[in-house]
């Protein structure tokens, strides 16, 4: 049973986390215009981020989803809409999986993969920060990968991506238990449904993702494939850093 404050494993995880971040961060050059990520590693690394414009950083940032531009908002940090900034110097984000060397990696678990994939297009440099727990010997062998679709037509979407092979399910809301609602579709912040379609172990993860981003009604997925330069990993013996041909 799951402790009620979480448990030693969630507390490692969150320090992992948090220390990638923390690495990552420091590393930002002043005058940088950088995309802020979303999801629980991409709030430790704005805290961090906040912390060194409190100390005199200047900084641009352009939010990944509604969430972290009120977080970056209430933190103090200056943000761009991504129609006003040209070019990004470098994005930083977390990540459902991450399969090593290549440095190609699943995102979209928390929703926001549409823009996080539009932003980090937009950068020279993108990063990513995980905790060891995220590092796979190869994508979809875990989770699901997250494909964002139109809500018109969702079903004859699914049956096309299922078609492919895989067992797309669309994403609801946590029912509450207090309020007993029947159970709601989620809605991403451009508002589309997210099918997660489970895959197993992907062999060829950039024909996969050219296949599901041909069929009509989607969207966007949460292949991320050759969009990594550098990945931050936490992990019990402190953070790893790996960049793209190591
Ligand atoms: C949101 C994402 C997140 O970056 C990803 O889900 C990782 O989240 P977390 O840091 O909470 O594990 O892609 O769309």
């Amino acid at each position: 049973m799951a402790a009620p404050f979480g448990g030693a494993d969630e507390q490692n995880q969150t320090a992992w986390k948090r220390a990638a971040a923390a690495a990552a961060v420091a590393a930002i050059p002043e005058d940088c215009v950088l995309g802020l990520g979303s999801g629980t590693t991409a709030e430790l690394m704005l805290e961090a981020l906040a912390a060194r414009v409190r100390q005199g950083l200047r900084v641009t940032g352009v939010a990944t989803s509604e969430r972290t531009h009120a977080l970056a908002v209430a933190s103090g940090i200056p943000l761009l809409a991504l129609d006003d900034a040209p070019a990004l110097d470098m994005s930083i984000d977390g990540a459902d999986e991450v399969v090593l060397p290549a440095l190609h990696v699943v995102k979209g678990h928390g929703g926001a993969l549409l823009r996080e994939k539009l932003v980090a297009a937009a950068s020279r440099q993108r990063v990513i920060i995980v905790d060891d727990t995220k590092v796979v010997s190869a994508l979809g062998e875990r989770d699901p990968i997250p494909v964002e679709v139109i809500v018109f037509g969702w079903t004859h979407t699914a049956r096309r991506l299922a078609a492919l092979g895989l067992r797309p399910e669309r994403r609801m809301l946590p029912e509450d238990a207090a309020m007993n609602p029947p159970a709601h579709p989620f809605v991403t912040d451009t508002g589309n449904y997210i099918l997660d379609c489970a895959t197993g172990a992907i062999a060829d993860p950039t024909a996969l993702a050219l296949a599901i981003k041909a069929q009509l009604g989607v969207v966007e997925h949460g292949l991320f494939v050759g969009m990594t330069e550098r990945v931050y990993i936490g992990g019990a013996g402190g953070v790893q850093v790996r960049k793209t041909g190591q």
